[in-house]
C-alpha cells in the first residue's frame, strides 16, 4: 500500500499529454477522464453509446470548461469494433500517453457475445488485450523521447479475482458457462493481473525493451475500492447472495464515491509520485478494513500469466484481430524478381521495335498459383510466342510465424515477328 494520502490535486500538469479511458461516461471512468482533462491533458473517452458519451463529455465541460476531452465509439462487446477505435485513434494522433482500460461489467447473467465468447471474459478482458494491443507500437514510440515513467498503461481490476475458479483461468472453458456469475467475474478480473504482468514483463523498468531504447511503459492493475458506480446495476437479479452482500454494503457505507474510486487509476496512470517499483504490481493504494488487498495466489503465477498471454494471442489470430507484420528484404526479393522480370520485358519491347518486331506484353494475374520461387518457360519457339510464366510466394514474419499472404502468379506473353 504505497501511498494513502494521494488526492487529484497533487497530478501534475498534463498539458500536450494524451490519454484514453474506455468505460468513460459512468462511474470511476467518468471522473478518471474529468481530473485528466481538469490538469490539462487532451482525453479521449471510450463509451459504447455515443449520447452517453456526449451526455458525459458536456457535464465534465460544465466543471471544467476548458476541458480538451474527445468521444471515441468502441462496444467491448464486438471486437471490430474495439480493432476500429483503436484504428481511428491511430489516424488521430501520433503520441500516447496513458490508457486506463478501465469499462467493466460484473457478474451479469451468462451471455454469449457476436465474437462467441462470454460476455464478462471478453468485455472485462480479451477486448481490453486487443485494444491495448494495437495501441502499443504507439506508447512505445511516445516513450523513447520522453524520461522513464512517462508512458502508462493501468487495467482495472478488482479483490473479486479472488473468486477466479480453482487454477485461475480455465483454458478449456473460459466461458464458464455451468460456473456461477461471480467465477466468470473473478476470471475475467484475473486476467487483468495477468495482462499487466505480461506487459509489464515485455516493457517495464528494466524489461529488454527498455534497455535496448525500444520504448519503456509503466503498467499498473488496480482494485479501485468498493465504489457506488452503476457496476451494481448489471449483477445477476437471481444472483440473491449478491445482491444481499450489495444491500448490506450500502446500508454499512461501506461504498466509497465514484470520484474516490477514480484515485486509484490516477495515481497509477499520471501521479508524480508513482515509482519504477510500482510497474507491474496490484495496487489496492486505499485498502480499508474488511476489503482484501492480497493478490491470489494464481494472480503472482508468472507461467499462467505467460500460458494467458500465449493463448490469448493465438485466440486473437485466429479471429484476425490482431497482425502485426515484419517484413524483411528476403521476405520482399520475389516482388523484386518479379518487378525486375517486367523490366527486362518491357526493355525487349523497346530494343525491338516495329517493323522489324512487334511485340506486345501481357500480364495476367493467377490467384492461387501454388509454386514458390521464380522460373520462366519459353513455349513454342517456333511461332515466336514466348510465354513467361512467374509465380510467387510471398510470405512474412507474423509475429515469429511465418504467413504466406500473397501466392500468385502471373503470365506474360511476348510476341516477336521479325
Ligand atoms: N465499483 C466497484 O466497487 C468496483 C470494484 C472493483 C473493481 N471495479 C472495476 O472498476 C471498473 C469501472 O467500473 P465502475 O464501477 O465505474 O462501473 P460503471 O459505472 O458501471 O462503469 C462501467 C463503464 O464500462 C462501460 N461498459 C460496460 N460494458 C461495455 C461495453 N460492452 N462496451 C463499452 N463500454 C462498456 C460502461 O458503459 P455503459 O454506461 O454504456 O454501460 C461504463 O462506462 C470496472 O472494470 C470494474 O470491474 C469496480
Amino acid at each position: 500500500m504505497p501511498n494513502t494520502t494521494f488526492s487529484p490535486d497533487a497530478l501534475p500538469d498534463l498539458k500536450d499529454k494524451v490519454f484514453i479511458v474506455t468505460g468513460g461516461n459512468s462511474g470511476i471512468g467518468y471522473y478518471t477522464v474529468a481530473h485528466l482533462a481538469e490538469h490539462g491533458a487532451h482525453v479521449y473517452m471510450c463509451a459504447r453509446n455515443v449520447d452517453k458519451g456526449t451526455e458525459a463529455i458536456a457535464r465534465i465541460k460544465k466543471m471544467h470548461p476548458s476541458a480538451h476531452i474527445d468521444l471515441l465509439q468502441m462496444d467491448l462487446k464486438d471486437l471490430t469494433s474495439v480493432v476500429a477505435a483503436a484504428q481511428r485513434f491511430l489516424t488521430l494522433e501520433t503520441a500516447l500517453h496513458g490508457l486506463v482500460n478501465n469499462a467493466g461489467i460484473m457478474a451479469t447473467p451468462f451471455e454469449l457475445t457476436q465474437d462467441g465468447h462470454e460476455a464478462q471474459w471478453q468485455t472485462n478482458y480479451l477486448s481490453h488485450w486487443v485494444f491495448t494491443h494495437h495501441l502499443l507500437p504507439l506508447m512505445l514510440t511516445t516513450s523513447k523521447t520522453l524520461p522513464p515513467g512517462s508512458v502508462r498503461i493501468v487495467n482495472l481490476t478488482s479483490s473479486g479475482h479472488l473468486q477466479a475458479p480453482k487454477g485461475g483461468i480455465n483454458f478449456d472453458n473460459p466461458a464458464l458457462k455451468d460456473a456461477g456469475d461471480m467465477a466468470r467475474y473473478g476470471q475475467s478480473k484475473l486476467a487483468n493481473i495477468l495482462h499487466t504482468k505480461s506487459l509489464h514483463k515485455a516493457y517495464g523498468p528494466g524489461s529488454a525493451s527498455a534497455t535496448n531504447n525500444e520504448g519503456e511503459i509503466w503498467t499498473s492493475c488496480v482494485h479501485p475500492g468498493l465504489v457506488e458506480t452503476n457496476l451494481q446495476e448489471g449483477v445477476n437479479k437471481s444472483n440473491l447472495a449478491m445482491q444481499g452482500v450489495i444491500t448490506v454494503l450500502r446500508k454499512t457505507g461501506m461504498f466509497w464515491s465514484s470520484d474516490r474510486g477514480s484515485y486509484n487509476s490516477l495515481y497509477c496512470v499520471a501521479g508524480g509520485e508513482m515509482k519504477a517499483e510500482q510497474s507491474g504490481g496490484y495496487l489496492e493504494i486505499f485498502g480499508r478494513f474488511g476489503e482484501p488487498t492480497c493478490e491470489s495466489k494464481p494472480a503472482r503465477d508468472g507461467k499462467l500469466a505467460e500460458r494467458l498471454e500465449e493463448y490469448t494471442k493465438e485466440e486473437m489470430e485466429k479471429g484476425a484481430l490482431i497482425f502485426n507484420a515484419v517484413i524483411s528484404f528476403l521476405d520482399l526479393l520475389p516482388l523484386l524478381a518479379l518487378l525486375m522480370m517486367n523490366g527486362f520485358m518491357m526493355l525487349i519491347h523497346l530494343i525491338l521495335p516495329p517493323p522489324k518486331a512487334s511485340a506486345f506484353l501481357t500480364t495476367y494475374w493467377i490467384p492461387g498459383a501454388h509454386a514458390a520461387g521464380l522460373w520462366a518457360e519459353v513455349l513454342d519457339r517456333t511461332t515466336r510466342v514466348y510465354v513467361l510464366v512467374v509465380s510467387l510466394e510471398v510470405s512474412m514474419t507474423v509475429e515469429g510465424k511465418v504467413v504466406t499472404i500473397v501466392e500468385a502468379g502471373f503470365v506474360e506473353t511476348l510476341e516477336l515477328s521479325r
